[in-house]
């Protein structure tokens, strides 16, 4: 495929920042002597109060053209009275380059709205950031055949009134709320038809042709060192956004390596 690989780790509410700087010293440490698999690209996304410790030692490790940093949510104002809320120009200064953008903890234990991620995903372009857009379906919402027209709906708000050059920059999650930290992983098949038949193609009526080639869409839910490499085995499939498998050493370097 001509489009870079992206292995993400979203490490959720998980390691305090002197954890965070131990374990990503060794990850880099892993992982750089691995080598970088070719057309691959590898993302890590600790909570906030680390973001400085995991960019310093990706600095400090020579591998920041291939791994880089990303934060796990952003608020829509560049800056005020938000208390408690974290503008896309912070993480920017802080070293991101990417920022996840209405995952479906996000969406559904703490009430973001389409509208709200949409508002979201433009305030990370206009700091400079590159949004991951998460999309997905409950359980309910699968059961009851409406899979397709929720990611259709979530794609048709968060896209309104971006560019081309936007969306093919940009990043795409299929994240099946049904297999997110549940062990319970879509099959790389049903996966590999939402990302194409339905992501992409999507990304194609909204945006275009050019757009939906160029545009990255990613699966997330469940993923492990087992299970990733039949994903990747299917060309649309542009890597992973990982959760747990992402806390380890060991599964977050086989996950990498199966990338290329
Ligand atoms: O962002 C990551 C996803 O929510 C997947 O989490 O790999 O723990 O299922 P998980």
């Amino acid at each position: 495929t001509h489009r870079t690989r992206l292995m993400a780790g979203n490490w959720k509410m998980n390691k305090v920042p002197s954890e965070a700087r131990a374990f990503t010293r060794q990850l880099l440490g892993r992982l750089e002597a691995a080598g970088r698999p070719e057309g691959v690209e590898v993302l890590l996304c600790p909570p906030f109060p680390a973001l400085t410790a995991v960019h310093e030692e990706i600095v400090a490790s020579g591998a920041g053209d291939w791994v880089q940093l990303g934060a796990q949510n952003l608020y829509f104002e560049t800056h005020g009275a938000f208390t408690g809320e974290v503008a896309g120009p912070m993480l920017a200064d802080a070293g991101c380059r990417y920022v996840i953008v209405g995952h479906s903890e996000r969406r559904h234990l703490f009430g973001e709205s389409d509208e709200t991620v949409a508002r979201k995903v433009k305030a990370a372009f206009s700091a400079g950031l590159v949004p991951i857009l998460c999309v997905g379906e409950t359980i309910d919402q699968r059961r009851q055949g409406q899979t397709e027209a929720v990611i259709r709906r979530q794609l048709e708000v968060a896209l309104e009134g971006l560019d081309e050059a936007a969306v093919a920059g940009m990043v795409i999650a299929y994240e099946p709320v049904w297999a997110i930290g549940t062990g319970e992983n879509a099959t790389p098949e049903e996966a590999h038809r939402v990302i194409q038949q339905v992501i992409r193609q999507r990304v194609r009526e909204l945006t275009g042709q050019a757009a939906a080639e160029r545009v990255r869409i990613q699966y997330g839910g469940s993923v492990n060192a087992t299970n990733i490499a039949d994903f990747m085995a299917l060309d649309g499939i542009d890597g992973a956004l990982v959760g747990g498998a992402s806390l380890k050493v060991d599964s977050f370097t086989a996950i990498v390596a199966a990338g290329r």
